[in-house]
């Protein structure tokens, strides 16, 4: 009976087992597959997120170094990317940026030169920085400015910062160029700096150009300032009023010795991207300050300065001694700076 029972029972659980198990078994398959499928869709998801966050990370680090388009093969060298400390550039972070130095002397027309520079919207020239003695006690001060300058963290009026295409400033031959050539050539070389030579053609008139100004600085003859440039012809002709007398004694090693320094200096820096212009093509001739761009390799514009010429009267009329120089200078190879502008 009792295995009877137990017959029944196994009958009736044999017999009943496959009427009812299909469904509580395919509840179960299906909640089981159901379940699993949300844990392999969470990890799934976990290991997409795990996988796309040092992706995004890498699409900022490729963001970063931005890639100039059509350069040519030379240019690469001498063109940057700088990341300022003191900001941002913004929308400009990828436009490339091109160094310069304009290497001059006093009283080349390196002011007014600069000011043609820096009517241009993406020129940055930021004045005489090695001016201040510090800056140039020795090549670690200097490389320290020059980096500054070139990462564009250097403030002047004359700053584009963040969307500056090329970044410069002048240096004067006489403020540790010549005395650091070589360290300044090797920066030159290993940051892709471009120098932009500018010298004066007629070095007396530059001569005259240096004594005035030398005696202005005493005299200040501006309503009691010293001014160097002038924005209006009414001062320049204050300023002309005054004419110096030139030393004869000296003149003529004076002249030399200017020259040899700017042979010197072309010499140093001969391995240097490098253009020569000189003033007074500057002054007779508008498309030498397309060639400058051209050489900046910025885009063309119309460059204008308010700066106004203080000597521009024949030599004859600037000089009290102009008998004595001409005596000096007649027969030298120094003789046609008497009749050139
Ligand atoms: C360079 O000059 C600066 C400032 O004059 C000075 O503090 C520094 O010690 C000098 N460095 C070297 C290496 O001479
Ligand atoms: C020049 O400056 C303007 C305005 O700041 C900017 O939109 C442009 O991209 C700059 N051009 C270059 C070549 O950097
Ligand atoms: C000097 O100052 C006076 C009055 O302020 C002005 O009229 C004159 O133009 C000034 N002269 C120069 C050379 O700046
Ligand atoms: C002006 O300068 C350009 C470019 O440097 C030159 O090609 C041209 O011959 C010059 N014109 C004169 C009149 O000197
Ligand atoms: C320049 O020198 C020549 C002789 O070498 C002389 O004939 C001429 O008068 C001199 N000119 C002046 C302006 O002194």
């Amino acid at each position: 009976m009792a295995e009877d029972h137990c017959f029944f029972n196994k009958d009736f659980v044999i017999t009943k087992t496959p009427k009812k198990s299909p469904l509580v078994l395919r509840t179960v398959v299906l909640i089981f597959s159901m379940v699993c499928g949300v844990y392999i869709c969470s990890i799934c998801l976990k290991q997409i997120s795990a996988f796309r966050k040092p992706k995004l990370i890498d699409i900022q680090a490729i963001h970063q170094p931005c890639y100039a388009s059509g350069l040519e093969q030379w240019e690469i060298p001498y063109v940057h990317f700088p990341k300022p400390y003191t900001y941002s550039r913004n929308e400009c972070a990828c436009n490339p940026v091109r160094y310069f130095a304009i290497l001059s002397m006093q009283r080349s027309g390196s002011g007014w030169f600069e000011t043609l520079l820096n009517s241009h919207i993406n020129i940055s020239s930021n004045g005489e920085i090695f001016s201040v003695k510090e800056r140039r006690s020795n090549m670690s001060t200097i490389t320290e400015t020059l980096d500054r300058v070139y990462n564009l963290d250097w403030f002047n009026s004359a700053s584009k910062n963040e969307c500056s295409a090329a970044v410069g400033f002048k240096w004067m031959l006489n403020q540790g160029l010549m005395e650091h050539h070589n360290e300044i050539v090797e920066y030159f070389n290993r940051r892709g700096v471009s120098a932009v030579f500018l010298f004066r053609r007629n070095l007396l008139r530059r001569m005259i150009s240096v004594l005035a100004n030398s005696y202005d600085r005493d005299a200040k003859s501006l309503n009691g300032t010293h001014k160097s440039h002038v924005h209006s012809p009414h001062e320049a002709e204050i300023l002309a009023r005054y004419k110096p007398k030139v030393n004869t004694a000296l003149l003529i090693p004076d002249l030399k010795r200017v020259e040899d320094t700017t042979a010197k200096a072309l010499e140093y820096f001969k391995s240097t991207r490098h253009i020569i212009v000189y003033y007074e093509d500057l002054v007779n001739n508008h498309t030498k300050l397309m060639d400058v761009q051209e050489f900046l390799r910025v885009p063309q514009r119309d460059l204008k300065s308010r700066q106004v010429k203080i000597h521009k009267a024949p030599l004859s009329e600037q000089l009290e001694n102009w008998d004595e120089v001409l005596s000096a200078l007649n027969g030298t190879r120094y003789e046609s700076f008497l009749h050139l502008d």
